[in-house]
This record gives structure tokens, C-alpha cells and sequence, in this order.
């Protein structure tokens, strides 16, 4: 996706948080049960470490899924048929994501901010690595550092200041970004076997949770199947 239909989207989903109560599934393509940002969230009249770490979240889901693209181009021309299809499933569930902090940072009447950087592209193998935390100095730390380390956090300091929609979002964030670590350290280690293409990718458009040939009856987070998107 372009950085500058990145930027008109988000406009047009402030406009939404305007009118007040707003949805996580809103944006989605399907219409699933609701995953409620209410008028419960609280507004923030100075910036609150969850706030902050909403932004630090939005930043780094944001350059994932444009780093997660740039991936599945490599892994195309590399040969890796169905890598470069679930680099880009992952990608949908991180441009979910990213939506997904956006409008709890809106709800709290702040806009959000990023800063997209152009990814560091190289061998698909080498890729993986990255994307599992193989290097901490990229903006983006990588799977295992949002699973281990960034989201349980960033979950403890929102129930400390009682804003559930940041703990909703942050939850949803946890379990897809587990399932994709889990997924990368697999394939890195049998590349060879992800060549063809034989793999169908499903995404919940809620909770951006990913899944490889049969699509959930229920998505874990939001105990719903209706919410499945297949990733093509
Ligand atoms: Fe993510
Ligand atoms: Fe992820």
C-alpha cells in the first residue's frame, strides 16, 4: 500500500472517531460482531504511557505491513510461492493492527502518527530472520520482541490505567504476532518445502489472527468465523 492512501485512509477513519462511539471492526471488509472502542475510552488531556505506547504500536504495525509487502515481492522473484503469499497474509493482519491502534488513539482525541521508513530488503531466509527479531536495530523489532516483550507490556501498563480498548487492541495484536512467529520459525527451516504454491491464507479482519490452509470455524479472539478474510 502507498504511504499517501495509508494517509487518506487515516483521515477518513478521524472522521469516523469524530462522531463519537466507533468500532474495531468498522473498516473491515465483512461486518463481524463489534469489538467496541466506546465512549468509555479515556480521553487524553496529557499523554499517558499507553497512549504512547498506542503510538509506538500504530508506528511499528504501520511499517510492518509495508516491510511484510516488500517481503512477499523477494520471495516472489526468489521463487518462495507460497512465503511470499503468507508474507502477505501477515501483512493484512499488521495493516489490521495498525487500524486497530488508530482508532483508540482517535477515541482518546489524538491523532495518529507514523513514520514510514523504506525497508531493508534482502534474501527471503535473511528476511525471516529479520522479521523474528533477527535484528533489533531495524524500526521494527520483530515478531518474537512484540510476542516476549513490547505487547505483554505495553497489556500490564493499559489494565494499570483501565483503558480496555487499548488492552483489546493490544490483546489482538499479542495473539496474532504469536501466531506469526510461530509460523516464521517453521518455515525458516524447511524453505524449500514453501516453494509452491499449494497454501491457502486466511486472516481475521478483526483481530488480524492468521491461519495456513483451513480457514478458524471460530477466530480465538473474537469467538466468531464470520470475520475470515482469505488473503489472495
Ligand atoms: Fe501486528
Ligand atoms: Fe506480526
Amino acid at each position: 500500500m502507498k504511504v499517501s492512501s495509508m494517509f487518506s485512509r487515516n483521515v477518513i477513519m478521524m472522521s469516523v472517531a469524530a462522531l463519537g462511539a466507533i468500532s474495531l471492526a468498522s473498516c473491515s471488509p465483512t461486518q463481524p460482531p463489534a469489538a467496541n472502542v466506546d465512549s468509555a475510552t479515556p480521553v487524553a488531556k496529557q499523554e499517558t504511557p499507553t497512549l504512547k505506547n498506542l503510538q509506538a504500536a500504530y508506528n511499528g504495525e504501520s511499517n510492518a505491513h509495508v516491510m511484510y509487502l516488500a517481503f512477499a515481492n523477494k520471495a516472489d522473484e526468489e521463487g518462495y510461492k507460497d512465503i511470499a503469499s503468507l508474507f502477505k497474509a501477515v501483512a493484512r493482519a499488521e495493516e489490521i493492527h495498525r487500524d486497530n491502534h488508530a482508532k483508540v488513539i482517535q477515541a482518546m482525541g489524538v491523532t495518529p502518527k507514523n513514520n514510514i521508513t523504506t525497508p531493508d530488503v534482502k534474501s527471503t531466509g535473511d528476511n525471516l530472520e529479520k522479521a523474528m527479531g533477527g535484528n533489533l536495530s531495524q524500526a521494527i523489532k520483530g515478531e518474537s520482541y512484540e510476542r516476549d516483550t513490547m505487547y505483554p507490556n505495553f497489556i500490564k501498563q493499559a489494565k494499570a490505567e483501565s483503558n480496555q480498548a487499548a488492552v483489546q487492541t493490544f490483546d489482538y495484536a499479542l495473539a496474532a504476532e504469536t501466531q506469526h512467529a510461530q509460523l516464521y520459525t517453521e518455515i525458516k527451516n524447511n524453505l524449500n518445502d514453501w516453494k509452491q504454491a499449494s497454501r491457502q491464507f486466511y486472516v481475521c479482519t478483526v483481530s488480524g489472527e492468521t491461519f495456513v490452509n483451513s480457514p478458524p470455524t471460530s477466530c480465538p479472539q473474537t469467538k466468531t468465523g464470520k470475520d475470515v478474510e482469505q488473503v489472495i
